[in-house]
């Protein structure tokens, strides 16, 4: 099985569930090619079985390179003929999304919106979405460390910590008996 993990990290917590994505798939005996999402970045993603694709979330929308990427990327696979109406399914190709959010204003549907765009692109070449994953992440930059204790989803600080962490393990093993 060819394993893909693609990923953006502006401020490092998206990169450490990444880092255990990649990790727990080794352990569980499989390979995996990891990359960081930009513009200009040339991949196959029809090549892969099983691909993580994930992403901070900024303004409900994934970080800008990994935007970038996908609307480069959409409009080769268009004209190449590998993006077409109805969007046949590709049998056995499979893709999971994730992000790390710190929701301060509506929580986890400030989120959404980033999985969901990041997933369209999979959907659009007929691989299959069998999970999305939402993990916190707290907030770095000065500017909004206070939004890190006053949010909807409470005092985040710290997180994606170590129980995060553990629970992306678990879910990858999962993953991996699909
Ligand atoms: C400028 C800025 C904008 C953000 N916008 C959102 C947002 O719209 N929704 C949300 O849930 N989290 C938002 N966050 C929180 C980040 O998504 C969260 O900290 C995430 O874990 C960062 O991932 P990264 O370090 O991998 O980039 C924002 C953080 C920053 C610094």
């Amino acid at each position: 099985m060819k394993i893909l993990n693609i990923y953006h990290s502006t401020t490092g917590n998206t990169e450490k569930v990444a880092n255990v994505i990649n990790t727990t798939v080794k352990e569980e005996g499989h390979e995996i090619v990891s990359v960081k999402a930009k513009k200009e970045l040339e991949i196959d993603l029809l090549q892969y079985d099983l691909i993580f694709a994930g992403s901070g979330v900024y303004q409900w929308l994934p970080g800008k390179p990994m935007i970038d990427f996908i609307t480069r990327i959409r409009r080769d696979y268009v004209e190449k003929g590998e993006i077409i109406p109805c969007s046949p399914r590709r049998p056995g190709k499979k893709a999971v999304i994730y992000c790390t959010y710190g929701g301060v204003h509506t929580g986890i549907n400030e989120a959404i919106p980033a999985v969901k765009f990041m997933g369209q692109l999979f959907d659009h070449l007929g691989i299959e979405v069998i999970d999305e994953w939402y993990f916190v992440g707290e907030y770095h930059p000065d500017k909004y460390k206070s939004f890190s204790k006053g949010g909807r989803l409470g005092d985040i600080t710290g997180r994606p910590d170590e129980r995060d962490l553990k629970e992306v393990a678990e879910r990858v093993r999962g993953i991996l008996k699909v």
